[in-house]
C-alpha cells in the first residue's frame, strides 16, 4: 500500500507533492514524509509519524524550496510507524533518496550482505536496504543512477513502485515498478514531470500520463523524452501516453463532510454512468463490447469463478445469485487470497471474473495470473482506469463509478453489482434462460434504480435517528437471505471497518445455528426482509429475534405492514425485482454505518489500520 508522489520541473515542488500526498492518503496514513532539493543541490528531508496534515505543519515552519521533491504516505509493513521508519529514506552517503510502495521480501539477506560491507541502517525498513543496495551497485560499477537502480532491482524479490534521485543531479528521477502501481505525468515540452501511485496528484497540471508496466524502469530527465527499459532484459519500451479523463471536482469533497457521504450520495449518478451506453432499453438490448467480442466463450462457459477481496468479494457473491438465477450458469466465488494458494482446479472452459475497485489488490492480481497460467479466460471488473488488474485481464468492463476515496467502499459495490447484473441479464437472454419479455422488464427496472436510490437517500435523517440509539452497541448482527445475504455481510463489514463495532453478517436462517445465542435486549439486529425475497421465512426469523428481546432494525419493501408491527425500526426501500434489490437495500446500511461512525468520533474516511488499495498480500 502506501502512496508515493514526486515532482521535477520548474515550479515549487513541495506544494505539489504535499497536496498530492493528501490525495493519496487513502492508500495509507501511518506516517508521511517529503524530501526537497533545490538547484543548488541543497536538500531538506522531513518525515513524521501520523498524517499528511502533521507533516504539513512541520514542513511549513521550515525551508521547503526547490523544484525537485518526493513524498510518501505510509501503511506500515516493515517496522512500526514512527518518524525513523517513515519515507523518504537516504543511502549511507546521503546522496541518494528513495520512496517506495511495496515489500522487498529478501531484504534481510541483502541487509546482512550490505552490513558485512560496512553499511549501517537507521530504520527497520526494507526500503532503506534497497537504497543502499542501489548505492553499492553504483559504487562497485561506476554506473549512472538509472543503470544502478536497474541492476539493483534484478537482485530484489518482492513488489515495488519506487522513485529515486541523486541530490547532486537534481534534473533526474528514476522510477520503476513491479506489482505496485506507478503513473508518470508529462508536462508540456518535457519541462516538468510527475510520478505518483495514481494520477490524482497531478491532474490539474497535465492530462498526459504513462502507466508504467511491471518490470519497467523509467529515466525521467528534464528537457528530454522519458526513456523506459525492461528491468530484466534491458530492452527499450516505446512509452504509450494516455489522455487522463479524471478532473479535480471528482476528487474533492464537494460540500460533503466526508468522502464516504459524498460517495454514498453519488450512487444514482455512478450507477447511471455504469450502464450508460450499455443498457439500451429503447432498443431492448444490452451492448457491452467486452462481452460481445467474447460471446462464444461466455455462452460456452461451464462455470464462472469470481475472485475478489473485501467489498468486491461481496459484490461477487451477489453476482453468484445473479448468474445462477438469471443465466443458469454455475458460479463459485473465491477469496482471491485463498484461491491463489489452493492449487484450484481450473479448466479452459471456465471464465474467471476478477472484481476490484482499485484494480491493484495484490491477492486479486496474483489470482488472475494463476488463472491465466492455467488457461482460463479472465475478465476484469474494475473502477480505476488503466489499473494493473484492468491491464492484466484478457478483457473487462469498467464500472465508471468515478474516484472512490473513502476507504470504506460504497459506490464501487453498487456499480460492480450493476455490471454483474448487465452481464447476467445479457447472457441469460442470449442463452434462452431469460425470456425476451422478462429481459425487457429487467432493463426497464434497472434503469429506474438510480431514481429510486435518489428517493431513498431522503431517509438520511431517519437513519441518523436510529444511529443515535445504537451508536454505543458493542455488537451488531446483520441478517439477509438470497440476494440480500451478501448485503448483510457487506452491511456488517461497513459497520466494523469504520465504527469499530463488532458486527457479523449471516444468512438469516443460519441464525439458529449459533448467533441466536448472542441475542438479548442489548443486541441490535439488522434484518433485510424484502417482499419478494423469502419474505415469510425472514419474518419468522424476526419473530425469533423478538422473542429473545433483540432490537430489530428491518429493511422492508415500501408498504410493508407485517414487519412494521414486530420490528423496533422500519426502513422502507422502493419495490423492485429481488435480483436488483441489493442495489437498494445496501444504501440504508451504508448510511447507518456512516452515522454511527461519525457519532462515535471515528475517522470515517481513514479508518484505523486500513487502506484503500491493498498492494501487499
Ligand atoms: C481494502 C479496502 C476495501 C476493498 C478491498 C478490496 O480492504 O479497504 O474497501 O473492498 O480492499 O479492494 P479492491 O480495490 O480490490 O476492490
Amino acid at each position: 500500500m502506501c502512496g508515493i508522489t514526486g515532482y521535477l520541473g520548474f515550479r515549487e515542488a513541495y506544494p505539489i507533492v504535499i497536496n498530492g500526498l493528501q490525495r493519496l492518503e487513502y492508500r495509507g496514513y501511518d506516517s508521511a514524509g517529503v524530501v526537497i532539493t533545490n538547484s543548488k543541490k541543497e536538500t531538506n528531508l522531513y518525515k513524521t509519524k501520523g498524517k499528511v496534515a502533521d507533516l504539513r505543519s512541520i514542513v511549513e515552519k521550515n525551508d521547503a524550496t526547490g523544484n525537485l521533491a518526493l513524498g510518501h504516505t505510509r501503511w506500515a509493513t516493515h517496522g512500526e510507524p514512527n518518524d525513523i521508519n517513515s519515507h523518504p529514506h537516504t543511502s549511507n552517503s546521503g546522496k541518494l533518496v528513495i520512496i517506495h510502495n511495496g515489500i522487498i521480501e529478501n531484504y534481510d539477506s541483502i541487509k546482512k550482505e550490505l552490513t558485512s560491507r560496512g553499511y549501517t541502517f537507521k530504520s527497520d525498513t526494507d526500503t532503506e536496504v534497497l537504497i543502499n543496495l542501489i548505492e553499492e551497485v553504483q559504487k562497485q560499477n561506476n554506473y549512472k543512477l538509472g543503470k544502478a537502480v536497474q541492476m539493483a532491482l534484478t537482485n530484489v524479490v518482492g513488489a515495488y513502485a519506487i522513485a529515486v534521485y541523486a541530490i547532486d543531479k537534481p534534473d533526474e528521477i528514476i522510477a520503476a515498478r513491479l506489482g505496485s502501481p506507478l503513473t508518470i505525468g508529462i508536462g508540456e515540452d518535457n519541462k516538468e514531470f510527475f510520478v505518483a501511485s495514481d494520477a490524482s496528484p497531478f491532474i490539474e497540471y497535465t492530462k498526459n500520463a504513462i502507466y508504467l508496466d511491471d518490470e519497467e524502469l523509467a529515466i525521467i530527465k528534464l528537457g528530454r523524452n522519458i526513456r523506459i527499459r525492461k528491468i530484466y532484459d534491458d530492452s527499450f519500451v516505446e512509452p504509450t501516453i494516455n489522455a487522463l479523463k479524471l478532473n479535480l471536482e471528482q476528487i474533492e469533497k464537494g460540500g460533503f463532510e466526508h468522502f464516504m457521504l459524498k460517495e454514498i450520495h453519488e450512487q444514482p449518478h455512478a450507477i447511471s454512468n455504469t450502464y450508460r451506453g450499455r443498457l439500451l432499453a429503447d432498443k431492448g438490448i444490452i451492448k457491452m463490447g467486452s462481452i460481445d467480442n467474447n460471446i462464444a466463450k461466455f455462452l460456452n462457459a461451464k462455470r464462472i469463478i469470481i475472485v475478489a477481496c473485501g467489498t468486491s468479494w461481496h459484490a461477487g457473491l451477489v453476482g453468484e445469485y445473479l448468474f445462477e438465477d438469471l443465466a443458469r450458469i454455475p458460479v463459485e466465488v473465491e477469496y482471491a487470497s485463498e484461491f491463489r494458494y489452493r492449487n484450484p482446479i481450473i479448466n479452459k472452459n471456465d471464465i474467471v471474473i476478477a472484481i476490484s475497485q482499485s484494480g491493484e489488490t495484490a491477492d486479486t492480481l496474483a489470482a488472475i495470473k494463476l488463472a491465466k497460467s492455467k488457461g482460463a479466460f479472465v475478465f476484469g471488473i474494475c473502477n480505476v482506469v488503466g489499473s494493473s488488474i484492468a491491464r492484466e485481464t484478457d478483457s473487462g468492463a469498467y464500472t465508471h463509478a468515478g474516484p472512490e476515496i473513502g476507504v470504506a467502499s460504497t459506490k464501487a459495490f453498487t456499480t460492480q453489482i450493476t455490471v454483474l447484473a448487465l452481464i447476467a441479464l445479457k447472457l441469460g437472454n442470449l442463452n434462452g434462460e431469460l425470456s425476451n419479455s422478462a429481459f425487457q422488464d429487467y432493463l426497464y427496472k434497472l434503469q429506474l434504480i438510480p431514481k429510486k436510490i435518489e428517493n431513498l437517500l431522503s431517509i438520511n435523517s431517519k437513519i441518523e435517528e436510529i444511529a443515535a440509539i445504537y451508536k454505543d452497541a458493542p455488537n451488531c448482527l446483520y441478517l439477509g437471505r438470497g440476494f440480500n445475504f451478501p448485503v448483510a455481510l457487506e452491511g456488517a463489514l461497513k459497520l466494523k471497518e469504520i465504527s469499530y463495532i463488532h458486527a457479523e453478517g449471516y444468512p438469516a436462517a443460519e441464525m439458529k445455528h449459533g448467533p441466536i445465542a448472542l441475542i438479548d435486549e442489548s443486541m441490535p439486529v439488522v434484518v433485510i426482509a424484502t417482499k419478494k425475497g423469502h419474505y415469510e421465512k425472514v419474518v419468522s426469523n424476526i419473530q425469533e429475534i423478538k422473542s429473545r428481546k433483540g432490537k430489530i432494525i428491518a429493511i422492508v419493501t415500501e408498504g410493508d405492514t407485517t414487519v412494521k408491527d414486530i420490528a423496533d425500526h422500519i426502513i422502507e426501500i422502493p419495490d423492485t425485482e429481488e435480483a436488483l434489490s441489493p442495489l437498494l437495500t445496501t444504501i440504508p446500511l451504508q448510511l447507518l454505518s456512516y452515522h454511527i461512525a461519525v457519532m462515535r468520533g471515528c475517522n470515517v474516511d481513514q479508518p484505523r489500520n486500513l487502506a484503500k488499495s491493498v498492494t501487499v498480500e
